[in-house]
């Protein structure tokens, strides 16, 4: 069945092949444009992946606020992109989005055109420990938009890894992150020897919730 979410500016389908966005998520895709905003010239193209795109709410969000961008938008779920790509329609913004299915990185590889400014992502990052404990209610979003491996920190091990392949110089990496992983992240970030000027955002109610990474220039 077809369910609305309201987030940023716009209304999203969801129904029951995607995640429900989330209030806090927003935080995410302001940071996004405060930061581009200030880094990318106005009218200078701004080339953005978006990972684990699911309704397609952030690809969305930032190609209405960003007038320059291109975005790739990727999910592993064909039923999430044809949502996605359903809202993109209904908002005029289909040409500007690039929908892919690919598991994370998988087939970018061989598109050696791509070379991001900006790679945002809100990827699955709930633990084993805490999905059992998860209140019904969230359980009803799809279990490949929730779980993140056992300790929940697997696709910031792997966004960590291979994400700086597909990235300019200087550009930045921006994560959604679990109540208690902002700072392992940030670790990650910063043990990596890729990324550096690495910090943490809160949400609306004082939560770690962002972190930002920059690739060495
Ligand atoms: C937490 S949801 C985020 C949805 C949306 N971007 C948002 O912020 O509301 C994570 C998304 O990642 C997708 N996903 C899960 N595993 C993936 C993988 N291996 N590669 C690409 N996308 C994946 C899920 O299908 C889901 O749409």
């Amino acid at each position: 069945m077809a369910k609305v979410a309201h987030f940023m500016d716009f209304e999203f389908e969801t129904g029951n092949t995607t995640l429900f966005p989330r209030f806090e998520t927003e935080v995410l895709v302001e940071k996004a444009v405060s930061i581009i905003s200030k880094e990318i010239p106005e009218g200078e193209r701004c080339e953005i992946l978006d990972i684990g795109t699911g309704c397609g709410n952030i690809a969305i969000s930032l190609t209405n606020y960003i007038p320059s961008s291109r975005i790739v938008a990727l999910d592993i779920s064909e039923m999430a992109l044809s949502v996605a790509k359903k809202n993109a329609v209904r908002y005029g913004m289909e040409q500007r989005i690039e929908f892919v299915k690919s598991d994370l990185f998988e087939n970018l590889w061989q598109r050696s055109e791509l070379s991001f400014d900006l790679v945002i992502s809100n990827p699955p990052y709930i633990s084993l420990a805490d999905f059992t404990s998860l209140p019904e209610a969230v359980k009803e979003d799809p279990y490949v938009a929730l779980y993140g491996g056992r300790d929940g920190m697997d696709f910031y091990r792997r966004i960590v890894n291979e994400a700086h392949f597909f990235m300019k110089r200087g550009a930045v990496l921006l994560t959604e992150v679990g109540y208690d992983q902002a700072s392992c992240v940030k670790a990650m970030l910063e043990t990596s020897g890729v990324f550096g000027d690495a910090e943490i955002y809160k949400d609306y109610s004082g939560i770690d919730r962002i972190v930002k990474g920059r690739k060495n220039g």
